[in-house]
């Protein structure tokens, strides 16, 4: 358990001035600036509350550029959480993966995964690989009973390697509490059937464990084997059914930084020389060694079922009541935030209009709370220039672990269901300013017509001068 030592000032400013500010971030919550924004919904990344215990590891870095005792205090902890020995240090978890897919991925190269990541598949297709999303049926499926929708598909991965010819598989990707589909895990189980398959075709599985924490207390609240295990037990297992596990410290172990780690000496050395070139000596990896430290700590906490179920609880708690408010959501609830589906709250408005886009300025606008576009902003488009439809398009509220209050999440619950109570004056919109690549970062975009003016007036109606 916790209680709260450190709190900081947030602002909510008048309706007018988040209709303007919004105007001003070119209807990008991204482009937001936190002086505008009330309950910062964006995401967990570096935003999870830091412990006393980590605030002061930070205090007592060993600072060097190459050599630092707290690099060891930091390989100790990964091999204790993770049981992994060989660690390369680096700034974040898309870091990793640039040279992850520099090492693996080829002109050619196939990537079959749980699910894509946004900055992953960025990495693996500007290297020339191909990604293939072997998902089960159930993973599409908004509100659901299945308590591992992060599962692959196990039958369309045996198939997908065989046909691809498994020389071109660069690796098999299985992502824990698989973000894009809403936080969602896998089962060990399930995970033992993916070792298989990568031993019948001598291919190697990594795995993005940013979220690791969150599955392995999904693991043993919904898997019945594991009811019994720690969740320590359960790391363990997951992280040794796999050659290579990569990591974003930002998420993992609330602080910054991340880490690519393995047992395997080849794969290490294959690797290493890159950290030096992209990154940092081999001791910090571009990041603060204060940080390492944190991370080093951080990582320690997941253990803790309090830790790491603090923000599920949360999600779960946020989704059943959306859910009772009639106001679609995905189900099961799962790791980093509540999803709200887009589809349904706006079948009014196409997905070439970017409907969960539209969501998350529309709720910006009713309730100062900025949340993430997960919908097909987030989609780059495809070598033919057209859009790609994303498979879901969600709006992500965001629950960094330990940051709000429950009485906060309340407030986030009534001003949504005032929005969905108004959905139909909600518009779609439209890029005015695109880059190539990670478009929904920095991109701006433009209401269709003057919707969110209308729906400030339908705001001022009901609630007058208050905020
Ligand atoms: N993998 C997963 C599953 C992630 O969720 C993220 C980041 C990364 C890799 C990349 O890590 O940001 O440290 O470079 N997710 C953040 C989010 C950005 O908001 O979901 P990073």
């Amino acid at each position: 358990m916790h209680k709260v030592r450190i709190v900081q000032t947030l602002n909510l400013v008048n309706v007018d001035n988040r209709l303007d500010a919004i105007e001003k971030a070119g209807y990008n919550s991204f482009l937001l600036s936190t002086s505008d924004v009330f309950l910062d919904m964006l995401t967990d990344s570096g935003t999870n509350a830091m412990s006393d215990k980590q605030i002061s590891k930070m205090m007592v870095a060993d600072d060097a550029y190459a050599g630092s005792q707290s690099f060891k205090t930091f390989e100790k902890s990964v091999f204790d959480i993770f049981g992994k020995k060989l660690i390369l240090p680096v700034h974040q978890g898309r870091a990793a993966e640039n040279i992850l897919s520099k090492t693996f991925v080829r002109e050619g190269s196939f990537v079959p995964m749980n699910y894509h990541f946004t900055t992953t598949k960025a990495h693996i297709t500007i290297n020339g690989g191909e990604i293939a999303e072997l998902f089960t049926p159930e993973a599409m499926v908004i509100k659901s009973s299945n308590p591992f929708k992060g599962n692959i598909d196990l039958e369309r991965l045996d198939n997908y390697i065989k046909d691809k010819g498994k020389e071109n598989i660069a690796f098999i990707r299985m992502e824990a509490s698989t973000n894009l589909i809403g936080g969602q895990p896998f089962s060990l189980e399930n995970l033992h059937g993916v070792r298989k398959i990568a031993d019948k075709y001598g291919v190697i599985i990594i795995l993005d464990a940013s979220l690791i924490g969150e599955n392995a207390y999904f693991i043993l609240k919904r898997e019945k084997a594991y009811e019994n295990k720690s969740i320590n037990e359960i790391l363990i297992e997951m992280c040794d059914l796999c050659d290579i596990v990569y990591f974003s410290g930002r998420k993992v172990s609330s602080a910054r930084g991340g880490a690519i780690c393995t047992n395997s000496l080849a794969l290490f050395d294959r690797m290493k020389h890159l950290v030096p070139l992209y990154e940092g000596f081999l001791t910090y990896g571009g990041t603060s060694i204060r940080e390492i430290e944190a991370m080093a700590q951080g990582l320690y906490e997941t253990i803790e079922e309090n830790v790491v179920g603090q923000s599920p609880c949360f999600i779960n708690y946020m989704a059943s009541e959306l859910d009772k408010l009639g106001i679609p959501v995905i189900l099961p609830g799962g790791a980093l935030g509540c999803h709200v589906d887009a589809m349904q709250f706006l079948p009014h408005i196409p997905q070439e209009q970017y409907p969960a886009g539209a969501l998350v300025t529309a709720y910006y606008i009713a309730s100062g709370n900025r949340g993430m576009e997960r919908g097909t902003i987030s989609n780059d488009r495809g070598r033919d220039g057209r859009d790609t439809p994303a498979d879901m398009e969600l709006m992500r509220l965001a629950l960094p672990r330990r940051v709000f209050t429950l009485s906060q999440v309340e407030y986030a619950i009534d001003r949504l269901n005032w929005l969905y109570q108004n959905r139909n004056l909600i518009g779609g919109l439209t890029f005015i300013e695109e880059p190539p690549v990670l478009r929904f970062f920095t991109g701006r975009l433009a209401p269709v017509n003057d919707w969110p003016v209308k729906l400030v007036e339908a705001y001022r109606k009901d609630f007058g001068e208050s905020l």
